[in-house]
């Protein structure tokens, strides 16, 4: 009988992340059964750890399934798809990913503001179209010199803004606490920091807590040429807001790498010419999603090594 622990693995998760599973434990693939029931009914009362991600989550029902269940491992720093209340009732311990990919989302995040504000994909499909021998693209937005604005200062918020200095962005920030020895602006209020911004990226946590922070008055006081970037989760905007304020030409544009329901994206969001959409990569460079398979490895070794995990949640 094999002495490796059994890890259940809940959806598909970067290659060689799996193969390192693979050849770490013994793993039980969820999506892969053709009867998730009867694949459960098999292993469940072996499966001591769980690899997941932040799109896969783990819910209670399959937390309360997993008996000898200690710890929840996940490919992502966002973890609002895993019930970590649930988790904690059991006393199974969840780890993240934070850090290793700060570098990759906020590389996104800039090449997401400028390609809004200076309207790469417009250009690009001009000069695919064959439109640039017929007429000139209209003109767009300098980035410059310009107000960001910054929901969640956190570690990615952090990067951000390193690499905005760059662009002489004038850098302000809203969270629930103003950061210590912070040079940027805080403002307590998001409607505030909304009304003095040009740029304005969501980067925090999604959940409960978060749901529809930005909402109609939120994107309203971004204003006409306002420019909403969300990097954060889908859940964070309101997204039928977010569509009627664009139509009304109320809010300038839109940047978006996350959705409420992805990978389905609202239809209206597909016909604007002012909004760049990216199918949620923020992390998905080898070599960052390379360091976070790593870790999400890492926290169940060394878990089962008897040493505390090396990035609990909590
Ligand atoms: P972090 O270091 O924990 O920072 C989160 C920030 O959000 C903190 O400044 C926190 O400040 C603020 N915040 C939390 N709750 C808030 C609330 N209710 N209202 C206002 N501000 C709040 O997290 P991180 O590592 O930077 O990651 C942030 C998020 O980015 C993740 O949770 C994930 O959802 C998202 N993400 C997306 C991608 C992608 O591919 N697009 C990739 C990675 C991460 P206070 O605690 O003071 O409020
Ligand atoms: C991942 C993310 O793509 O880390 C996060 O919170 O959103 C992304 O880096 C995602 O978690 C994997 O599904």
């Amino acid at each position: 009988m094999s002495m490796r622990p059994d890890v259940l693995i809940v959806g598909p998760l970067y290659q060689p992340t799996l193969d390192a599973l693979d050849r770490e434990f013994t793993t039980h693939k969820l999506w892969l059964a053709p009867d998730r029931k009867a694949l459960l009914a098999a292993c469940a009362g072996r499966i001591r750890g769980v690899a997941t991600s932040g799109f896969h989550g783990i819910d209670a029902a399959l937390i309360d399934a997993l008996p000898k269940l200690e710890i929840i491992s996940s490919f992502g720093v966002g973890y609002d798809a895993v019930d970590v209340d649930a988790a904690k009732r059991r006393k199974v311990i969840v780890t993240n990913t934070p850090d290793v990919l700060n570098d990759a989302v906020a590389d996104l995040t800039i090449g997401l503001i400028i390609a809004a504000a200076r309207r790469i994909p417009q250009g690009d499909r001009f000069v695919r179209d064959g439109k640039w021998t017929r007429q000139a693209l209209p003109l767009a937005q300098h980035v410059t010199g310009k107000r960001l604005g910054i929901i969640g200062l956190g570690r990615i918020g952090h990067a951000i803004a390193a690499r905005a200095t760059g662009f002489k962005l004038k850098i302000s920030y809203h969270s629930r606490r103003r950061v210590p020895d912070s040079p940027f602006t805080y403002y307590e209020r998001l409607i505030d920091l909304a009304a003095n911004s040009d740029f304005l990226v969501a980067i925090l946590p999604g959940g409960k807590e978060t749901y529809h922070i930005v909402n109609e008055q939120v994107m309203r006081a971004l204003g006409p040429k306002g420019i909403l970037v969300n990097v954060a989760r889908g859940s964070v905007v309101d997204e039928a807001a977010l569509v009627k304020c664009l139509h009304e030409g109320a809010l300038g544009g839109a940047a978006l790498d996350v959705f409420e329901e992805e990978p389905k994206v609202p239809e209206a969001l597909l016909t604007m010419d002012n909004v760049v959409l990216q199918p949620h990569v923020g992390s998905a460079t080898h070599e960052t999603r390379t360091a976070m398979g790593q870790l999400t490895v890492d926290n169940l070794t060394a878990h089962f090594a008897g040493k505390p995990p090396l990035t609990p949640v909590t």
